[in-house]
Protein backbone atom coordinates (compact mmCIF):
# COMPACT_ATOMS: atom_id res chain seq x y z
CA UNK A 1 0.00 0.00 0.00
CA UNK A 2 0.97 3.62 -1.25
CA UNK A 3 0.87 6.02 1.54
CA UNK A 4 -1.95 8.86 -0.02
CA UNK A 5 -1.52 12.42 -0.03
CA UNK A 6 -3.48 15.34 0.76
CA UNK A 7 -3.93 15.63 -3.27
CA UNK A 8 -5.19 12.31 -3.20
CA UNK A 9 -7.84 12.84 -0.61
CA UNK A 10 -9.00 16.24 -2.33
CA UNK A 11 -9.19 14.02 -5.71
CA UNK A 12 -11.27 11.32 -3.53
CA UNK A 13 -13.88 14.38 -2.45
CA UNK A 14 -14.13 15.04 -6.48
CA UNK A 15 -14.60 11.44 -7.56
CA UNK A 16 -17.30 11.04 -4.52
CA UNK A 17 -14.65 8.17 -3.15
CA UNK A 18 -15.65 7.94 1.18
CA UNK A 19 -12.17 8.81 2.70
CA UNK A 20 -12.06 6.78 6.43
CA UNK A 21 -10.42 8.04 9.21
CA UNK A 22 -9.97 6.03 12.39
CA UNK A 23 -7.83 7.13 15.58
CA UNK A 24 -4.40 5.09 16.80
CA UNK A 25 -2.52 5.74 19.51
CA UNK A 26 -0.18 2.92 19.70
CA UNK A 27 1.74 0.04 17.60
CA UNK A 28 -1.12 -2.45 17.85
CA UNK A 29 -3.44 -0.54 17.17
CA UNK A 30 -2.01 1.24 14.39
CA UNK A 31 -1.17 -1.82 12.66
CA UNK A 32 -4.60 -3.23 13.01
CA UNK A 33 -5.75 0.30 11.63
CA UNK A 34 -3.38 0.08 8.15
CA UNK A 35 -4.12 -3.90 7.93
CA UNK A 36 -7.78 -2.55 7.79
CA UNK A 37 -7.29 -0.56 5.08
CA UNK A 38 -8.05 2.91 6.38
CA UNK A 39 -7.08 5.95 4.35
CA UNK A 40 -5.81 8.12 7.18
CA UNK A 41 -4.67 7.27 10.74
CA UNK A 42 -5.48 10.18 13.26
CA UNK A 43 -3.43 10.40 16.67
CA UNK A 44 -6.63 11.86 18.23
CA UNK A 45 -6.34 13.83 21.76
CA UNK A 46 -8.97 11.03 22.38
CA UNK A 47 -6.26 9.72 23.45
CA UNK A 48 -6.32 11.37 27.16
CA UNK A 49 -10.12 9.38 28.04
CA UNK A 50 -9.74 6.49 25.94
CA UNK A 51 -6.42 5.62 26.90
CA UNK A 52 -4.71 7.90 29.79
CA UNK A 53 -7.96 7.53 31.93
CA UNK A 54 -8.59 11.41 31.53
CA UNK A 55 -12.00 12.71 32.16
CA UNK A 56 -10.92 15.10 29.12
CA UNK A 57 -8.64 16.04 26.84
CA UNK A 58 -7.11 19.33 28.60
CA UNK A 59 -5.00 17.68 30.35
CA UNK A 60 -2.77 16.00 27.33
CA UNK A 61 0.45 17.26 26.85
CA UNK A 62 2.83 17.60 23.33
CA UNK A 63 4.90 15.07 25.54
CA UNK A 64 2.16 12.74 25.12
CA UNK A 65 1.42 13.45 21.35
CA UNK A 66 4.77 12.82 20.31
CA UNK A 67 5.03 9.52 22.31
CA UNK A 68 2.34 8.16 20.85
CA UNK A 69 2.54 9.50 17.57
CA UNK A 70 6.16 7.75 17.55
CA UNK A 71 4.68 4.25 18.65
CA UNK A 72 1.64 4.60 15.86
CA UNK A 73 4.37 5.39 13.48
CA UNK A 74 6.33 1.98 13.84
CA UNK A 75 2.73 0.45 13.79
CA UNK A 76 1.42 1.92 10.40
CA UNK A 77 4.29 2.74 7.86
CA UNK A 78 2.46 3.22 5.21
CA UNK A 79 -0.84 5.70 6.35
CA UNK A 80 -0.99 9.22 6.38
CA UNK A 81 -1.24 10.33 9.90
CA UNK A 82 -2.68 13.40 11.32
CA UNK A 83 -1.97 14.50 15.00
CA UNK A 84 -3.94 16.52 16.89
CA UNK A 85 -1.95 19.24 18.49
CA UNK A 86 -3.32 19.38 22.36
CA UNK A 87 -4.69 21.84 24.52
CA UNK A 88 -3.12 25.44 23.98
CA UNK A 89 -0.04 24.22 22.76
CA UNK A 90 -1.22 26.21 19.36
CA UNK A 91 -1.86 29.61 21.16
CA UNK A 92 0.80 31.29 22.95
CA UNK A 93 2.95 32.90 20.26
CA UNK A 94 3.88 32.23 16.77
CA UNK A 95 7.08 30.72 17.54
CA UNK A 96 5.41 28.00 19.85
CA UNK A 97 2.96 26.88 17.46
CA UNK A 98 5.69 26.46 14.56
CA UNK A 99 7.54 24.72 16.69
CA UNK A 100 5.22 22.31 18.48
CA UNK A 101 3.55 21.38 15.03
CA UNK A 102 7.03 20.91 13.47
CA UNK A 103 8.15 18.56 16.39
CA UNK A 104 4.75 16.48 15.28
CA UNK A 105 6.30 16.47 11.69
CA UNK A 106 10.26 16.39 12.75
CA UNK A 107 10.43 14.10 15.69
CA UNK A 108 6.90 12.09 15.35
CA UNK A 109 6.65 11.54 11.93
CA UNK A 110 3.37 12.79 11.59
CA UNK A 111 1.89 13.94 7.77
CA UNK A 112 -0.15 16.32 9.08
CA UNK A 113 -1.49 18.54 12.14
CA UNK A 114 -5.64 19.33 13.58
CA UNK A 115 -6.08 22.06 15.17
CA UNK A 116 -9.20 22.97 16.90
CA UNK A 117 -11.51 25.76 16.75
CA UNK A 118 -11.11 29.56 14.60
CA UNK A 119 -7.77 29.54 15.03
CA UNK A 120 -7.71 30.89 11.06
CA UNK A 121 -4.09 32.88 11.65
CA UNK A 122 -2.80 29.75 13.16
CA UNK A 123 -4.04 27.27 10.05
CA UNK A 124 -2.32 30.22 8.21
CA UNK A 125 0.90 30.63 10.01
CA UNK A 126 1.32 26.83 9.85
CA UNK A 127 0.55 26.29 6.33
CA UNK A 128 3.03 28.65 5.02
CA UNK A 129 5.67 26.79 7.14
CA UNK A 130 4.50 23.95 4.53
CA UNK A 131 2.84 22.22 7.65
CA UNK A 132 -0.29 20.63 6.58
CA UNK A 133 -3.50 21.46 8.30
CA UNK A 134 -6.83 20.14 9.35
CA UNK A 135 -9.34 22.01 10.84
CA UNK A 136 -12.15 20.85 13.38
CA UNK A 137 -15.34 22.40 13.86
CA UNK A 138 -18.69 22.27 15.33
CA UNK A 139 -18.09 20.07 18.60
CA UNK A 140 -14.73 20.78 20.01
CA UNK A 141 -13.72 18.54 22.86
CA UNK A 142 -11.02 21.35 23.84
CA UNK A 143 -13.61 23.76 24.82
CA UNK A 144 -15.29 21.97 27.43
CA UNK A 145 -13.96 24.32 29.84
CA UNK A 146 -15.95 26.83 27.65
CA UNK A 147 -18.88 24.81 26.93
CA UNK A 148 -19.40 22.84 30.39
CA UNK A 149 -20.93 19.87 28.25
CA UNK A 150 -20.30 18.00 25.00
CA UNK A 151 -23.39 18.55 22.68
CA UNK A 152 -24.73 19.28 19.03
CA UNK A 153 -23.51 22.40 17.27
CA UNK A 154 -25.06 24.55 14.65
CA UNK A 155 -28.81 23.62 16.22
CA UNK A 156 -29.72 27.64 15.57
CA UNK A 157 -29.39 29.72 12.85
CA UNK A 158 -27.23 32.03 14.07
CA UNK A 159 -25.13 28.99 15.27
CA UNK A 160 -25.33 27.42 11.72
CA UNK A 161 -24.47 30.53 9.75
CA UNK A 162 -21.24 31.15 12.17
CA UNK A 163 -19.99 27.53 11.52
CA UNK A 164 -20.47 27.81 7.81
CA UNK A 165 -18.68 30.94 7.69
CA UNK A 166 -16.02 29.67 9.96
CA UNK A 167 -15.42 26.69 7.33
CA UNK A 168 -15.33 28.74 4.95
CA UNK A 169 -12.62 30.91 7.01
CA UNK A 170 -10.84 27.38 7.72
CA UNK A 171 -10.46 26.99 4.00
CA UNK A 172 -9.60 30.18 2.73
CA UNK A 173 -6.54 30.22 5.42
CA UNK A 174 -5.32 26.77 3.81
CA UNK A 175 -6.61 24.16 5.72
CA UNK A 176 -6.59 21.17 3.49
CA UNK A 177 -8.97 18.97 5.48
CA UNK A 178 -12.15 19.50 7.86
CA UNK A 179 -13.13 17.13 10.41
CA UNK A 180 -16.83 18.49 11.60
CA UNK A 181 -17.94 16.91 14.98
CA UNK A 182 -21.93 16.76 16.18
CA UNK A 183 -23.60 18.98 13.44
CA UNK A 184 -27.05 18.25 12.35
CA UNK A 185 -27.11 16.18 8.82
CA UNK A 186 -28.47 19.63 6.77
CA UNK A 187 -25.92 21.61 8.52
CA UNK A 188 -22.77 19.25 7.42
CA UNK A 189 -24.53 18.83 3.97
CA UNK A 190 -25.09 22.58 3.32
CA UNK A 191 -20.84 22.68 4.72
CA UNK A 192 -19.56 19.97 2.98
CA UNK A 193 -21.03 21.10 -0.42
CA UNK A 194 -19.64 24.89 0.02
CA UNK A 195 -15.90 23.87 0.62
CA UNK A 196 -13.74 22.35 -1.95
CA UNK A 197 -11.47 20.51 0.40
CA UNK A 198 -12.76 17.30 2.18
CA UNK A 199 -15.15 17.33 5.16
CA UNK A 200 -14.73 14.31 7.27
CA UNK A 201 -17.64 14.04 9.49
CA UNK A 202 -18.09 12.74 13.06
CA UNK A 203 -21.66 12.77 14.41
CA UNK A 204 -22.11 14.61 11.57
CA UNK A 205 -23.98 12.21 9.44
CA UNK A 206 -23.68 10.09 6.46
CA UNK A 207 -23.69 13.12 3.76
CA UNK A 208 -20.02 14.55 3.96
CA UNK A 209 -16.91 13.09 2.28
CA UNK A 210 -15.77 10.26 4.97
CA UNK A 211 -15.80 9.67 8.18
CA UNK A 212 -14.11 9.48 11.55
CA UNK A 213 -14.35 7.33 14.46
CA UNK A 214 -12.08 6.64 17.64
CA UNK A 215 -10.52 2.83 17.87
CA UNK A 216 -11.82 2.09 21.30
CA UNK A 217 -15.51 3.16 20.21
CA UNK A 218 -15.77 1.10 17.20
CA UNK A 219 -14.78 -1.90 18.99
CA UNK A 220 -15.77 -1.26 22.04
CA UNK A 221 -12.56 -1.37 24.48
CA UNK A 222 -12.73 -0.09 27.63
CA UNK A 223 -15.96 2.28 26.92
CA UNK A 224 -18.52 2.42 29.07
CA UNK A 225 -20.69 4.32 27.77
CA UNK A 226 -21.59 5.00 23.77
CA UNK A 227 -22.33 7.80 21.78
CA UNK A 228 -25.38 8.01 19.50
CA UNK A 229 -22.96 8.39 16.57
CA UNK A 230 -20.94 5.33 17.06
CA UNK A 231 -21.78 1.94 15.84
CA UNK A 232 -19.99 -0.85 17.92
CA UNK A 233 -18.27 -3.11 15.34
CA UNK A 234 -16.90 -5.64 17.62
CA UNK A 235 -17.17 -6.46 21.51
CA UNK A 236 -13.51 -6.06 22.67
CA UNK A 237 -14.67 -5.70 26.11
CA UNK A 238 -16.46 -8.89 26.42
CA UNK A 239 -14.04 -10.84 24.66
CA UNK A 240 -11.07 -9.25 26.96
CA UNK A 241 -12.52 -10.06 30.18
CA UNK A 242 -13.50 -13.48 29.00
CA UNK A 243 -10.28 -14.39 27.32
CA UNK A 244 -8.74 -12.85 31.59
CA UNK A 245 -11.18 -14.39 33.82
CA UNK A 246 -10.76 -17.49 32.40
CA UNK A 247 -6.68 -17.13 32.64
CA UNK A 248 -7.80 -16.24 36.04
CA UNK A 249 -9.78 -19.53 36.87
CA UNK A 250 -7.09 -22.12 34.94
CA UNK A 251 -4.30 -21.03 37.06
CA UNK A 252 -6.90 -21.20 40.44
CA UNK A 253 -7.56 -24.26 38.75
CA UNK A 254 -3.67 -25.51 38.57
CA UNK A 255 -5.06 -26.29 34.94
CA UNK A 256 -2.75 -23.98 33.25
CA UNK A 257 0.04 -24.27 31.74
CA UNK A 258 -0.76 -27.00 29.62
CA UNK A 259 1.77 -29.51 28.42
CA UNK A 260 1.99 -27.76 25.10
CA UNK A 261 3.00 -24.44 26.71
CA UNK A 262 5.70 -26.22 29.39
CA UNK A 263 9.29 -26.71 28.28
CA UNK A 264 10.44 -30.36 28.99
CA UNK A 265 14.44 -31.28 28.69
CA UNK A 266 16.06 -34.93 27.91
CA UNK A 267 16.12 -36.55 31.65
CA UNK A 268 19.92 -37.82 30.67
CA UNK A 269 20.97 -33.84 30.48
CA UNK A 270 19.69 -33.42 34.22
CA UNK A 271 19.18 -36.81 35.71
CA UNK A 272 19.85 -34.85 39.31
CA UNK A 273 16.61 -33.08 39.10
CA UNK A 274 15.07 -36.81 38.39
CA UNK A 275 16.12 -37.95 41.64
CA UNK A 276 19.88 -38.28 39.93
CA UNK A 277 23.14 -37.75 42.45
CA UNK A 278 25.94 -35.29 40.92
CA UNK A 279 28.33 -37.56 39.67
CA UNK A 280 25.15 -38.54 37.17
CA UNK A 281 25.37 -34.73 35.71
O1 LIG B 1 -9.33 13.38 19.33
C1 LIG B 1 -10.02 12.77 18.50
O2 LIG B 1 -10.08 11.54 18.47
C2 LIG B 1 -10.76 13.56 17.54
C3 LIG B 1 -11.87 12.86 16.82
C4 LIG B 1 -13.01 12.69 17.72
C5 LIG B 1 -12.23 13.55 15.55
O3 LIG B 1 -10.52 14.71 17.38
Amino acid sequence: MTMKTVVDFKNMKESSEKITMITAYDYPSAKLVEAAGTDIILVGDSLGMVVLGYDSTIPVTMADMIHHTKATRRGAKDTFIIVDMPFASYHISNSEVIKNAASLLQDASANAVKLEGAVFEQISLLTKVGIPVVAHLGLTPQAIGIDGTYKVKGKTEEEAQALIEDAKKAEAAGAFMLVLECVPDVLAQAITKVLKIPVIGIGASKNTDGQVLVFHDIVSYGIDRKSKFVKIYADMNKMVYGALTSFNEEVKGNLFPFPENTFQANYEEITFLYGGTNEDR
